[in-house]
């Protein structure tokens, strides 16, 4: 009989190591590992109790109708979903404590069940009470929602075992739930795995769609729902700042559907309200005559969103030059500084450079470089940018100027909240597909970052 070791298990990432260390190998978090019990071998010599049954192959090309769709009926929630929930699989929604998983949640479930099918919330966290409190100030209060209060999964398992027409099942949180058989706390990776695996089981046999609720703390660790994510079928992140009032709902896999839309939402009083025009909001707040400024066309998803790039320059007292980033990529900023002076001849090595996307934006298109670009030189020449113009582009090593995707989503954005003008990628008559201007929208087509920087210059000169 082979002598069984216990295993240590990363909470972080769910890596098994054969001994204890301080930092996981993996993920390279420190202290995440914990001890457990080895899992008790199946059958002599490691072969399973009983033979295995032969997979049925099918052929590829067979016949298979597309995933019907439950509609939640927020429309930016069953975007980012690809079209509605799909029956029998598992979205884990994601974010950090108190961003508003559980609000969007209830307002979802209840607007399906309002919409005449059956929906269960099960809460881990919250009192029946405390959730009936909530809805109550959403004004949901009469919307037929089935609410439970549970945290064993036996409990959970037995009162689903029986579902046969529930649509949506939520349970929030997955790091509330606990299996009686394992003895590690609940929320920790082999808690909230094996949970996770039993409650899609449940959803893969009755048919309902699952939605599983994980916090993740600002680093990942802990929460473990980094764990989950190759379980689900989908994973949405609810992003945003607590200072601000607006949370973007973010897919990062989805087996269903694209993984590059956003759901933007503004938090209020009566609860997450969808934004339909994100630009209006990211822009709101935008004073046109400051130096250092720039609009960004940028595209999240299929989308055009615009937002304002802000850069600081302030003179460095001494000492390695400071370059803070909010929003962006630090090293993408220090490409472009280098492409700046290098190509340019814009000096900024003696300065501190501060850039942020207004409002608590992250932006991770290339195609920012040409308004990051445009702040820093219209900052370094203490001039503002046009405030009716836009920009967007990738900037390459030698400065010039990169084609991007969407040229004609992102102009007509612009034109539909009333720019007047854009800096784009010069077109290359041969390479590009022809794309239709909008009317009032005046094009400069730049080749090499260095006519960007003149023009500042010039400007600052006269
Ligand atoms: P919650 O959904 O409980 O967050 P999570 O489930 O992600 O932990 O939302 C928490 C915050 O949202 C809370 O600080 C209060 C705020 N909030 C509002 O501003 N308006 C509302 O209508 C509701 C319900 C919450
Ligand atoms: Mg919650």
């Amino acid at each position: 009989m082979p002598k069984e070791h216990n295993r240590f298990v990363c909470q972080a990432c769910g890596a098994v190591a054969a001994r204890w260390a301080g930092k996981c190998e993996a993920c390279g978090e420190w202290n995440t590992l914990v001890e457990q019990a080895a899992q008790p071998r199946p059958g002599p010599g490691g072969k399973p109790a009983t033979p295995g049954r032969r997979v049925a192959f099918v052929d590829l090309a067979a016949d298979s109708e597309p995933a019907p769709r439950i509609l939640s009926g927020i429309a930016e929630l069953d975007r980012v979903l690809g079209g509605g929930f799909v029956p029998a699989s598992a979205v884990l929604v994601g974010g950090d404590p108190g961003i508003g998983k559980s609000t969007l949640l209830l307002q979802a479930a209840a607007a399906l069940a309002r919409a005449g099918r059956r929906v269960l919330y099960i809460s881990g966290e919250e009192s029946v009470e405390q959730v009936r409190l909530r809805a109550r100030r959403l004004g949901l209060i009469d919307s037929p929602l089935q609410l439970g209060a549970a945290t064993n999964l036996t409990d959970i398992g037995a009162s689903l075992e029986a579902e046969r027409d529930a649509a949506l099942v939520v349970i929030d949180s997955i790091q509330t739930i606990w299996v009686e058989a394992l003895e590690s706390a609940p929320g920790t990776v082999a808690q909230v795995r094996a949970s996770a695996a039993e409650l899609i089981r449940l959803a893969k046999t009755a048919g309902f769609a699952l939605v599983l609720v994980g916090h993740v703390t600002k680093e990942g660790a802990i929460a473990g729902p980094r764990v989950l994510e190759h379980m689900v079928d989908a994973v949405l992140y609810l992003e945003g700042d607590r200072g601000h009032q607006f949370r973007i709902l973010r897919g990062v896999k989805n087996r269903f559907g694209a993984t590059d839309e956003i759901g933007v939402f503004e938090m209020t009083e009566r609860g997450l309200a969808e934004v339909a025009n994100p630009s209006a909001l990211f822009l709101a707040e935008r004073r046109g005559n400051i130096a250092g400024s720039a609009v960004f066309a940028g595209l999240e998803g299929t989308r055009p969103v615009l937002m304002e790039v802000q850069a600081l320059l302030a003179p460095n007292p001494g000492g390695a030059p400071r370059r803070s980033v909010l929003g962006w990529d630090g090293a993408r900023l220090a490409m472009l500084l280098a492409v700046l002076e290098a190509r340019c001849g814009l000096r900024l090595a003696g300065n501190d450079v501060h850039l942020n996307i207004a409002g608590g934006l992250r932006v991770g298109e290339p195609a920012a470089d040409l308004a990051v670009a445009a702040a820093l030189a219209s900052a370094a020449a203490d001039r503002p940018t046009d405030a009716g113009m836009l920009y967007f582009g990738e900037v390459g090593l030698s400065g010039e100027v990169r084609q991007v995707a969407q040229a004609e989503a992102r102009l007509k954005e612009g034109a539909k909240l009333g720019f007047t003008g854009a800096t784009l990628p010069r077109r290359l008559t041969r390479a590009n597909r022809p794309f239709a201007v909008p009317e009032g929208l005046r094009l400069r087509e730049i080749g090499h970052l260095s006519e960007l920087v003149g023009e500042f210059a010039e400007a600052g000169k006269r």
